[in-house]
């Protein structure tokens, strides 16, 4: 297909997604990627992390999450039953218990409740309505949050750790409550979307990635610097998980001040957007060494049209041109649409202070996938 890069067309930016999907999902259709090495997918479908991160990472949804997408985009049955497959191998999560953390919200919404959304499923049902049991379980009522992560083991106390990428998380939440007409499940999200509110977003609209908070009396103690350069920087896929996160709270609840946070994110994240639209790991980092994240520009993407979804029309207008912007960036410089190679945006970053930058990421993919279809302005609701 005649393709310049000068121009971005996003119906055909997701043409050329489909074109290799339709060929990677054949040779991944058992796998659960999260990366590639030399243009192949890695595998963290089973429990030993000898060769990944194991069957209880974060990012395990992502994949089947793509692949939901892309059945309710084609109508292609194919999708559905990779996706389903991929789904049920998360079931050992629930058994083994111990790799779950409040990720529970990335693992089982783009997989069991996308699966009960798409066809009824009663096991997706069933298994996303357990996942937000755990999830709710994480509630600490003396601070309002919700507990990210579990004990690592190496010394560092998480008791009173939480994170701004579980705003995402909490649309989990919201979907339990619905489901069961129980406002529980709403109200812990909405007592965790309050205290982030407060405690992680700056007056300037840039967040702080980890909070630490006293376990025991709920008072704040400290912010660190988690994935970003350090304390008081601005990772950005901190920033992007804020932005969609406090978009999708808004969405869900209707309660002003959150859409209104999520447009303070967005107004500092769109005046960070550098001229060649290319969006490094950190805002706040030195200007060498250099990483880019392309993982933190589709995620902001889609907080971008989500807010656009709810605010006039022409307000709107600023926030799909921004989204745009950084769409027609991906496009042209980040994705590999060869169907030889696994993978489709490159260029990804999971954190400053890794050892690699720079690479291939699934939940990339599964993002820039998700901000085409809400452009094409699908009806399908992930989250
Ligand atoms: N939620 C972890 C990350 O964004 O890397």
């Amino acid at each position: 297909m005649e393709y310049s890069s000068e121009q971005f067309r996003p119906d055909v930016a997701l043409e050329r997604f489909i074109e290799k999907m339709t060929v990677l999902r054949e040779r991944t259709c058992e796998k659960i990627p999260y990366t590639t090495k030399d243009g192949v997918y890695d595998d963290n479908s089973t429990l030993a992390k000898e060769k990944s991160f194991g069957i209880g990472w974060w990012t395990n949804g992502f994949w089947a999450g793509m692949m939901w997408l892309l059945y309710h985009e084609t109508g292609d049955s194919r999708y559905a039953e990779i996706a389903r497959f991929s789904g049920e191998q998360l079931d050992v999560c629930f058994d083994n218990f111990y790799t779950l953390d409040h990720d529970v919200g990335f693992i089982y919404q783009p997989t069991a409740v996308a699966d009960y959304r798409l066809t009824g499923s009663a096991d997706g049902r069933r298994r996303g309505l357990h996942a937000a049991t755990i999830l709710a379980g994480r509630l600490n009522p003396a601070g309002g949050l919700i507990r990210a992560w579990n004990d690592w083991g190496d010394g560092r106390d998480t008791t009173g750790w939480a994170i701004i990428d579980c705003m995402m998380n909490l649309n989990l939440l919201y979907w339990a409550s619905e489901e069961l007409k129980d406002p529980r499940f709403r109200q812990v999200a909405m007592l965790h979307a309050d205290t982030a509110m407060s405690a992680f977003v700056r007056p300037d609209g840039s967040v702080n990635h980890i909070v630490s908070f006293d376990p025991e009396t709920g008072e704040l103690l400290t912010s660190l610097g988690g994935q970003g350069y350090g304390e008081g920087s601005s990772w950005t896929r901190g920033q992007a998980w804020g932005l969609y996160g406090f978009a999708l709270s808004f969405a869900h609840t209707k309660k002003q001040a959150y859409l209104d946070t999520a447009k303070r994110i967005a107004h500092y994240f769109i005046s960070n957007i550098p001229e060649d639209g290319r969006i490094p790991v950190d805002f706040r980092a030195p200007s060498e060494p250099y990483y880019e994240d392309a993982t933190a520009a589709a995620i902001a993407s889609c907080g971008l049209l989500e807010i656009a979804e709810h605010v006039p029309q022409l307000e709107a207008a600023m926030y799909r041109t921004a989204a745009v912007k950084l769409l027609k960036t991906l496009d042209a410089q980040d994705c590999d649409y060869d169907p030889r190679t696994d993978g489709i945006l490159r260029n990804c970053t999971a954190a400053y202070h890794d050892a690699v930058h720079e690479f291939h990421i699934v939940y990339g993919d599964y993002f820039y996938l998700e901000a085409l279809l809400k452009l094409k302005g699908s009806d399908f609701k992930m989250w």
